[in-house]
């Protein structure tokens, strides 16, 4: 009933070429798919990307867009302009963009309506620093978060959004979550949303994200929360296919 979905994230790496040669190598050995794949990729590369995946099923996403459709935002792109460019999907809110650029959950959910509004799958991140889960407070920086996020979505909507829940403190590190960890926490998001949005909250995609590879994607995805994966450094390597293919 819910999509399975894997995605890579690839942050500030590839260039248009890089992109070209690499998506033609996964493609050839993806094959047919039987759950969504994307690849989140740089903005100059969205046209490279979607050029490459034409005629297959996987599917272009980016890592950040504005919540406006348009004006004086020097740097900033919009939703409209991802559309157009053949993207589908936009992460919102990265922890590296919360850390990095000050985003907040308010900002967070400005952008993940526009993205709604406009027909943009948004894959809504969160997750707690590792001094958050010392202190015990991991619970309530996560019910914040999502809270946040959906506020003054209504539940048509919701069930179109992804949540992607990555623990800072595994991200890029090499540390995974423990199946049991990242089981726990999804399976906590999903009961915040079921307060918010009822039976809706079945529908909705939650992910796992940080330090998933090839050789931990098989466990982490079968724990009955969890339904695909947010994929960084792993999506950059041909073992990526892997992760896709982890049965
Ligand atoms: P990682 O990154 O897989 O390299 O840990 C995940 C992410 O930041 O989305």
């Amino acid at each position: 009933m819910r999509r399975e979905i894997i995605a890579g994230n690839w942050k500030m790496n590839f260039t248009a070429d890089q992109t070209a040669s690499f998506l033609k190598d996964v493609k050839a050995e993806l094959g047919g798919l039987d759950k969504v794949v994307l690849f989140c990729v740089p903005y100059t590369d969205i046209l490279a990307a979607v050029e490459a995946v034409k005629g297959t099923d996987i599917q272009i996403g980016a890592q950040n867009m504005h919540y406006e459709a348009s004006g004086a935002y020097t740097g900033e792109i919009s939703a409209e302009m991802l559309l157009e460019a053949g993207v589908t999907y936009v992460i919102i809110g990265h922890s590296e963009r919360r850390s990095y650029y000050n985003e907040t959950d308010e900002g967070v959910n400005k952008k993940v309506r526009r993205a709604l509004e406009v027909g943009l799958n948004p894959i809504m991140c969160c997750g707690e620093t590792l001094q958050q889960r010392e202190e015990g407070v991991l619970k309530e920086v996560i019910r914040t978060q999502i809270v946040g996020g959906f506020a003054g979505i209504a539940a048509a909507d919701a069930k179109k959004v992804i949540v992607a829940y990555e623990p800072i403190w595994a991200i890029g590190t090499g540390v995974t979550a423990t199946d049991e960890q990242a089981e726990e926490m999804c399976a906590f998001i999903r009961q915040v949303l079921c307060e918010l949005y009822g039976d809706v909250s079945e529908e909705i995609s939650i992910l796992y994200g940080g330090s998933v590879n090839e050789k931990n994607a098989k466990s982490l995805m079968s724990m009955p929360n969890i339904d695909g994966g947010l994929v960084g450094g792993a999506s950059l390597k041909p073992s990526f296919v892997q992760v896709v293919n982890y049965e």
